[in-house]
């Protein structure tokens, strides 16, 4: 029987890009959930946007913009990111949806209903300027214990004391500027000290697979009273008053959830908007009993999803988690992120560069492991990995075998003796292993395995030599067997590595000619007389230039790139000011990044052609669309009369038709015809533009070099 998973990634902060620890966790994440896909399961896969608190209020003020714009413009970014890295969530929602506004009621009426909700009155800091209660991020002062000044009401960042907002000295509004003054207010409290709570979060923490070891070690503390009886784990304060950006609480005016109640809570919303995409039933879907529910999230909000998120679901009478699974930090030559030397390592930069997102997967997998410890990127330690490793060794199988195979045997595999047979046996072998590994997250351990597979197989090619077989005589049989082990071997190994090398197994897939490879394809081998593809290089190998310019500091020092790392996230924390924080990427050229990398043949099948422009008309009804005739070299038909394409271009706003009659251009000749009010659409002709145009206006289109004739191809 398939499985059914239900598997998210923590939900970011809506105030930020992301930077490179999310994209750690998500490639994390997302490798285990193609290999439950490539094993038969049912994986939905979800995250949303973390829209809710007071620093994306305060930030969205500070833009200018309503909350919901300034969440909405964070979202419209997500995609390149995602789409980059090769990221394959199902969906991606946000906390502020109906379906979480909805979901995050009834269970606090779930709660409420199992008596776990009190009330409680306590004293804040009000700002009376901006008339709000200030969370412990937004009041300044001076350090109570060193003196140092512009503290945080939190800790100090000089001498590391932690104390609380009303200990410091000439406190101050980090928003208004104007001294707060102390004001009660009515807060509800989810009431985790409740012996009820305690017995459930004993025995559910405990419980084999929920956590991992270190991770159960550590929240052990807050479970175990000390001497004098007292547990840490106390009531938790759940609301927040106007104004503020998140859910009301019912029958409770003016009081919203804080932001972490509903947080996780988005986790069953974006499945529910996801499920409702899918045409399933989320309440059906989540009483299943087959129905596995997993988080993947960093070892900084483990309180959150091993104590309160447990509980909550419990105690409303939901499905708990059957794992959350905690990852270390990311550091960057050791280092953790400084906002100000620039030193991270920021994906889209990495995107921008033309770098090869599987190379980051791919180290990235090489050093995760189960355990929450941390990892680090380190330069010379990357190109040595995706340069000998995954290239030298991997890649290099291939190229050694296919051009003998193609040149001399059209491409077809020949019988294979048994030597060759026995080392593929090795390597088939490690399937069900390698399997496991990806399972239980020991992707490392599966990369190193995988690895010495291919370090055997190079040694079986240096041994057997196919170069000096290939100009011997009467050795035509040996090099075809040799070959054809070497491919064969090779598809195994790209089977092995498809969690974390998605793009590169499916080019493995086409050059093989072969379907889409899932585990059972490990007993699948490739037949005898099977015709294989021309090869084509399927990975370059890391230019030092590339990681020099990654690691480039920003041209001015006020706008630092960003990274992941413990305590210095860059992104607000949900107490944190999100402005002092805001992620600040490259350069966007033309005001946009750049596309994901597409290999050679990607770009091969847009054919692009010179097109002489011989007549062109404004459109009735269209302030935007130019109707173009243009001549791409077609000839004339049967009766004399000269072929030309009919095509609609939105260039309206920058030229005359007058202007255009005569000149060359570049049409994108084989985009399928497109049927618009106006007529048939056959090709698109390239122009160029601003992302922005309203913010820079102008619309360009390209001439070819003098010589150019209609109907060349442009390559
Ligand atoms: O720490 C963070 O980035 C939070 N936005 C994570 C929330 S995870 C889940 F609870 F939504
Ligand atoms: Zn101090």
């Amino acid at each position: 029987m398939p499985r059914q998973l239900f598997v998210t990634t923590a939900l970011p902060y809506a105030n930020a890009g992301f930077h490179i620890g999310h994209m750690m966790e998500y490639i994390q994440a997302d490798i285990w959930v193609r290999h439950q896909r490539m094993a038969g399961n049912v994986v939905h896969f979800v995250c949303a946007d973390d829209a809710h608190g007071a620093p994306i209020m305060i930030a969205a003020e500070k833009a200018e913009k309503t909350p919901q714009q300034f969440v909405a413009d964070i979202a419209a970014g997500r995609k390149q990111y995602l789409d980059g890295f090769h990221i394959g969530f199902d969906n991606w929602h946000s906390t502020d949806g109906v379906e979480n506004h909805e979901l995050a009621q009834a269970i606090y009426r779930d709660l409420r209903s199992a008596g776990l909700i009190k009330t409680k009155t306590i004293e804040q800091f009000f700002d009376p300027q901006k008339q709000m209660f200030l969370p412990d991020r937004f009041i300044k002062g001076e350090c109570p214990k060193c003196a140092a000044k512009e503290q945080y009401g939190d800790n100090c960042e000089v001498c590391g004391a932690v104390y609380a907002p009303t200990d410091l000295k000439d406190p101050y509004s980090a928003l208004s500027g104007v001294t707060p003054v102390l004001r009660n207010s009515e807060h509800y409290f989810f009431q985790l000290s409740d012996p009820r709570c305690l017995a459930f979060l004993e025995q559910w923490t405990q419980e084999e697979g929920h956590l991992q070891t270190e991770v159960y070690n550590k929240i052990k503390e807050w479970l175990t009273p000390n001497e004098d009886g007292v547990r840490d784990l106390g009531d938790w304060d759940i609301s927040r008053d106007a104004p503020y950006f998140g859910i009301e609480i019912p029958d409770a005016p003016g009081k919203y959830f804080y932001v972490w109640l509903d947080a996780p809570i988005g986790y069953l919303a974006s499945l529910k908007n996801y499920l409702g995409k899918i045409g399933v039933d989320y309440d059906a879907f989540m009483a299943d009993p087959a129905t596995e529910q997993y988080h993947f999230i960093g070892k900084d909000i483990i309180t959150f999803h091993t104590l309160f998120w447990p509980a909550m679901l419990h105690f409303s009478g939901r499905k708990t988690p059957n794992a959350i699974f905690v990852h270390g930090f990311l550091t960057v030559n050791a280092e953790k992120m400084s906002k100000s030397r620039g030193t991270g390592l920021n994906p889209l930069k990495y995107l921008e560069l033309g770098m090869n997102p599987e190379w980051l997967r791919y180290y990235i997998a090489a050093k995760l492991n189960a355990r929450n410890e941390d990892i680090d990127f380190n330069p010379e330690d990357f190109m040595q990995r995706v340069n000998s490793d995954l290239v030298g060794k991997f890649i290099n199988i291939a190229s050694r075998a296919a051009g003998f195979l193609s040149k001399r045997f059209g491409g077809q595999l020949g019988a294979i003796s048994p030597d060759g047979a026995g080392l593929l046996d090795i390597v088939r072998a490690k399937n069900e292993e390698l399997q496991q590994c990806y399972e239980t997250r020991e992707y490392g351990r599966a990369l190193r395995e995988i690895m010495l597979l291919a370090d055997r197989v190079n040694e079986y090619v240096d041994q057997n030599k196919p170069w000096e077989l290939a100009k011997k005589e009467g050795m035509e049989a040996r090099l075809h067997d040799v070959c054809s082990v070497c491919i064969e071997s090779f598809r195994l190994l790209a089977l092995y590595l498809k969690p974390v090398l998605p793009t590169l197994a499916a080019q493995v897939e086409a050059f093989l000619n072969i379907p889409a490879m899932d585990w059972s394809a490990a007993a699948q081998p490739l037949g005898l007389g099977h015709a294989i593809g021309d090869y084509q290089h399927l990975m370059q190998r890391v230019d030092i230039k590339q990681l020099e310019a990654l690691f480039e500091a920003p041209a001015q020092s006020a706008a630092p790139t960003v990274g992941a790392g413990a305590s210095s996230l860059p992104q607000a924390t949900h107490s944190g000011v999100a402005t002092e924080h805001e992620q600040v990427g490259p350069k966007l050229p033309g005001g946009e990044a750049f596309a994901p990398t597409i290999s050679i043949d990607d770009f091969a099948k847009i054919d692009l052609r010179i097109a002489k422009i011989v007549q062109c008309a404004k459109v009735e009804g269209s302030t935007k669309l130019l109707q173009l005739t243009l001549d791409v070299g077609e000839g004339v038909d049967d009766q004399g009369i000269a072929i030309t394409r009919n095509v609609f271009s939105g260039i309206a706003s920058s030229y005359q038709p007058e202007q255009l009659i005569g000149q060359l251009t570049v049409l994108v000749a084989n985009l399928a015809p497109r049927k618009m009010k106006f007529g048939i659409s056959q090709g698109m002709v390239l122009a160029a533009s601003a992302a922005n145009e309203k913010a820079q206006p102008g619309i360009y289109i390209l001439n070819p070099g003098p010589g150019a004739q209609p109907g060349m191809r442009v390559r």
